[in-house]
């Protein structure tokens, strides 16, 4: 590996307030420094600066030069959310909810089959085609769920499969009651905190419930959740999608990293968040293809909850692998400014993923970087739709 001062930056995002106004950039919260320029030495940051001062500031020799052209770097996304391991198309689904027919998180079970039905090899190649999506897009960071098996060796296999391609693997047998479990749900909490989670934790850093009338009762999250930190993971939980609900307030409770979806939180619901460090994420995918109403960032934002944006790609209620799209929507529709939704999708993407070496572009940090083809990052929200990304890097080499 080498040392490569990328230089020519005409905005570069660190997200270190403290960093960038010592470099002459702003202390806002996405400490962006402009006519910029960086050093990565072996896969890390190792200097950020004006680019007049790259030379004296930097004081390393370089074995590389990478010319940005005048275009904005920004730390790669960190997308925290997403259920990647699936297969089956639920298009139809899609075009019969534009036409007025609710979402109902039953739909899972027709992945379920689909998932169960196909090859570890077609599962292998159909992650590696949405991580590839991802990568072009941007992202550096993906989070991946299992959740569409629901029996030991498929669940097994999602999670082993997830492990392949990212550390951030969350086991979530308790997505939904499998249709074989009807009539004995208590049987299929009993499997998932014994037999499944025994058999997903080796593979897994997290453990997520979905906690919401139609999958798991409040009880029945604490009891799944409560088995997974014995075995060693860490939690996050899926809350208030469909409804208000307990779940957050449980989250919160137990310390929790991430709390997602709050499509439908209460007054007590942000209090509780605003006084913890569980993060917010709100999941715009999913309120664009469920046509249900959007969560309100600036709600949250003005409480002083840390919010993260994520894709959440999956079949069924949000199928897009695009955090560009992601922030569009937040900025036209929750109440974020630009700003806030870049930083929500990088820094706070890491903190719903209690990482301290992604999301930002600093000293130490590791390189993740993504390049867009224009002088600011407001350009993803003002051009939306438009394919803004360039190059892309993870851990200095390029991915994309
Ligand atoms: O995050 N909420 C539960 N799980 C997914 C949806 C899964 C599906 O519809 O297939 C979600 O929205
Ligand atoms: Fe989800």
């Amino acid at each position: 590996m080498s040392r490569t001062l990328f230089t020519n930056i005409g905005l570069l995002v660190t997200n270190n307030p403290k960093e960038a106004a010592r470099a002459g950039g702003t202390d806002s919260p996405t400490g962006e420094i402009r006519d910029a320029a960086m050093i990565v030495d072996n896969g890390v940051v190792a200097w950020v600066g004006k680019a007049a001062d790259a030379e004296t500031g930097g004081g390393f020799d370089i074995d590389a030069v990478v010319n940005v052209h005048g275009n904005t770097l920004i730390p790669g996304f960190v997308d925290s959310h997403s259920h990647l391991v699936f297969a089956g198309d639920r298009s139809a689904e899609f075009a019969a909810r534009m036409e007025g027919t609710p979402y109902a998180a039953g739909g899972i079970r027709s992945t379920v089959a689909a998932t169960r039905a196909a090859s570890e090899e077609s599962l292998r190649e159909h992650v590696a085609a949405l991580v590839k999506e991802m990568h072009s897009q941007g992202t550096t960071t993906i989070e991946i769920k299992s959740g569409y098996g629901l029996d030991v060796a498929t669940e097994e296999r999602l999670v082993r499969l997830a492990s392949e391609v990212t550390e951030e693997v969350t086991f979530l047998g308790a997505h939904v009651v499998p249709a074989e479990f009807a009539d004995s749900p208590d049987d299929y909490v009993e499997l998932v905190t014994g037999e499944m989670l025994a058999a997903c934790a080796p593979h897994s850093k997290w453990i997520d419930v979905f906690c919401e009338k139609g999958a798991f009762t409040v009880e029945e999250t604490r009891r799944i959740l409560t088995a997974g930190i014995d075995a060693g993971l860490q939690t996050r939980v899926h809350a208030s999608q469909l409804g208000p609900g307990e779940g957050v307030a449980l989250a919160v409770e137990l310390g929790a990293a991430s709390v997602d979806h709050c499509t439908y939180l209460t007054e007590e619901d942000i209090a509780a968040l605003a006084g913890s460090s569980t993060v917010a994420t709100l999941l715009p995918g999913v309120e664009f293809s469920t046509k249900q109403p959007y969560p309100s960032g600036r709600a949250l934002i003005d409480a002083g909850v840390t919010v993260a944006l994520s894709s959440d790609c999956n079949p069924g209620s949000s199928f897009t692998s695009s955090m560009p799209f992601c922030i569009a929507v937040a900025v036209r529709e929750m109440g974020m400014s630009p700003a806030e939704a870049l930083w929500a999708s990088t820094a706070g993407g890491a903190q719903a993923l209690r990482r301290n070496d992604v999301g930002r572009l600093s000293v130490g940090m590791r390189a993740d970087i993504a390049e867009i083809n224009a002088p600011s990052y407001i350009h993803l929200a003002y051009r939306p739709g438009v394919p803004l990304i360039g190059r892309v890097w993870k851990d200095g080499e390029l991915i994309a």
